[in-house]
């Protein structure tokens, strides 16, 4: 970090640290010239380091430490500092060392305070001036904590600064395409969502009996169309004479629904998609992307996302690139912190849960592991606005051209 104010903060708190550490770790044995495997970071506050594996413990780490592993044993890390050498349970660290920047901001406070913790007794380390441009890395509360380097960084009260507007976007994701305005998955809700410059263009993803991804939520044609029957046992020229637009209007229309196929064929690379994998036990991976490859669609225009992990781990055994978002749907507000989210922030790109239940710390908690929020699906203004001021990176609604309008 190449700011002057938070170098010196940075020198004060790289001491006092090192010097806490290094008193904590006066105890332990001396440890063989063991090489460094890794370097992590502490991903919890105070976390216990021991002298020995399940031994006492003789200090603690703060959040964000950066340490270098020598060894891995069962559950347990040594890790080194100089000569000498501790034990920390690996669930308290993380290899991911980028610390995600959520939003630049500008301190509107002249000698605003930064302090080490986001504690009210928290020691000042140092101040930073009005107009200085700071990254925020984390948000707990009226604290924001912000960027300085791997090792540490600051907590500043958010009330001292202003979040520079283009640093932040919510991406407007037309759930269904514009399902809100024109029958849901069809060609007129994808021309719609477009129309209003969504971001992206969500279809669900199902499988026919001889093998044809269409587009379509529900297992069967039963809600949306005028036919009956489990798309899994229809031939696509069966799915292809229903009419998709039948129970929207309720009256007959020339709708269908559509292949993927014909969506790439439409749309191309001019827009972008999420695709959510609903029946995950066939293979639907694999035909995405080969239906991708045919049409020439770039990596970068395409969004896998699903509630079963074991469709992403798919893909990802498939594919390196494509982006991947795990789906959650939360009943109440308790279950947020059950949420195991530990395989998707090895291999993906965000997380989408329902949002009656989200909360900013649970958003932030997770945006501080490097994964987006995601929340599904704010139709109504209210909702729109509440899960926007708490920080998600993106919205499925079926209104993007009300969402829009609310973001700019
Ligand atoms: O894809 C996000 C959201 O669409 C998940 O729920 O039931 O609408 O597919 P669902
Ligand atoms: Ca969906």
């Amino acid at each position: 970090m190449n700011i002057g104010v938070v170098k010196i903060s940075k020198k004060v708190l790289v001491i006092a640290v090192m010097a806490a550490f290094l008193i904590a770790l006066g105890t332990y044995t001396k440890g063989a010239n063991s090489a460094s495997l890794n370097k992590m970071r502490v991903t919890k506050d105070q976390s216990a380091i021991h002298a020995t594996k399940s031994g006492k413990t003789i200090g603690h780490l703060p959040k964000d430490y950066i340490i270098e592993v020598t060894k891995k044993d069962g559950n347990w890390f040594q890790v080194k500092n100089g000569k000498s050498y501790a034990w920390i349970w690996n669930q308290y660290t993380s290899t991911k060392l980028d610390v995600p920047v959520f939003y630049k901001a500008s301190v509107t406070k002249d000698k605003a305070p930064l302090h080490i913790s986001n504690s009210g007794k928290a020691k000042i380390t140092t101040r930073l001036k009005k107009g200085k441009i700071i990254e925020i890395v984390e948000k707990k509360g009226n604290w924001l904590r912000i960027k300085t380097n791997y090792e540490m960084s600051g907590w500043i009260y958010a009330s001292y600064t202003a979040m520079d507007k283009n640093s932040r976007k919510v991406s407007v994701i037309a759930h269904r395409g514009a399902s809100s305005l024109f029958p849901e998955e069809t060609f007129l809700a994808a021309d719609e969502a477009i129309k209003v410059k969504s971001d992206y263009i969500e279809f669900d993803l199902q499988l026919t009996k001889d093998g044809h991804l269409v587009a379509i939520h529900d297992k069967t044609v039963n809600r949306t169309t005028n036919g009956t029957g489990y798309v899994n046992a229809m031939t696509l020229e069966e799915i292809k004479s229903v009419d998709a637009g039948y129970r929207f209007y309720k009256k007959v229309t020339d709708l269908k629904i559509n292949t993927l196929e014909e969506i790439f064929q439409r749309y191309g690379n001019k827009v972008k998609y999420y695709f959510e994998t609903k029946n995950t036990s066939v293979g639907q991976e694999r035909k995405v992307l080969s239906a991708m490859a045919s049409y020439g669609i770039n990596e970068s225009n395409v969004i896998l996302e699903s509630f079963n992990l074991q469709s992403l781990t798919n893909m990802r055994k498939l594919n390196g690139k494509i982006k991947l978002v795990q789906l959650f749907q939360v009943k109440k507000a308790s279950e947020l912190a059950k949420l195991d989210i530990r395989e998707i922030e090895k291999i993906g790109y965000g997380i989408g849960i329902n949002h009656e239940y989200l909360n900013e710390d649970f958003i932030w908690g997770v945006k501080s592991r490097g994964l987006q929020v995601i929340t599904y699906t704010a139709d109504k203004q209210p909702d729109m606005k509440r899960v926007v001021n708490m920080g998600v990176d993106g919205i499925f609604t079926g209104n993007p051209g009300l969402l829009k309008s609310i973001l700019n």
